[in-house]
């Protein structure tokens, strides 16, 4: 168990919130890919390079996600079927229109954003401080990005 945590009951419970970040994190990141292959249009290029910023992006934050899981004394989630069952995330259609895929992946970082919210308040419940920065730091991507995708949406 985390030395900071105030019990091992609250450890657990700020674990279980770092699986669910974890699984919608991968969730995202395959879609996003998804994304990156199939978008079509005038914004090829700019769409293109974004996605693949922010699939990148997600591919480093899960690994420090499983690894604070660790570090709490859990043992991290992992393989497509066992993270599907664990993440609110739906596909979407392989061939959408730009705006489709924005739309989309926008749906999709709320998801997470309100993840990142309920793990980091539980975070700070349990006194568990480091892993409270984590949820702040991934909420301030997933905030970011969903303003870009907003931005870009037509
Ligand atoms: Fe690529």
């Amino acid at each position: 168990m985390n030395p900071q945590a105030t019990s091992p009951e609250m450890n657990k419970v700020v674990i279980g919130h770092l699986e669910t970040l974890l699984a919608d994190s991968y969730a995202l990141m395959a879609q996003t890919h998804l994304a990156h292959w199939n978008v079509e249009g005038a914004n090829f290029f700019g769409l293109h390079t974004a996605f693949q910023t922010q699939y990148e992006e997600l591919f480093t934050a899960i690994d420090e996600i499983a690894e604070r899981i660790r570090a709490l004394g859990g043992y991290a989630p992992g393989g497509l079927a066992m993270l599907d069952t664990m993440s609110e995330i739906g596909g979407m259609e392989r061939k959408l229109d730009a705006n489709g895929y924005l739309t989309h992946l926008a749906e999709y970082h709320r998801v997470l954003v309100d993840a990142a919210i309920k793990g980091r308040d539980a975070a700070g419940e349990a006194g568990d401080a480091e892993t409270e920065d984590l949820f702040i730091a991934r909420l301030q991507v997933h905030e970011k990005t969903l303003w870009m995708l907003r931005s870009a949406a037509m």
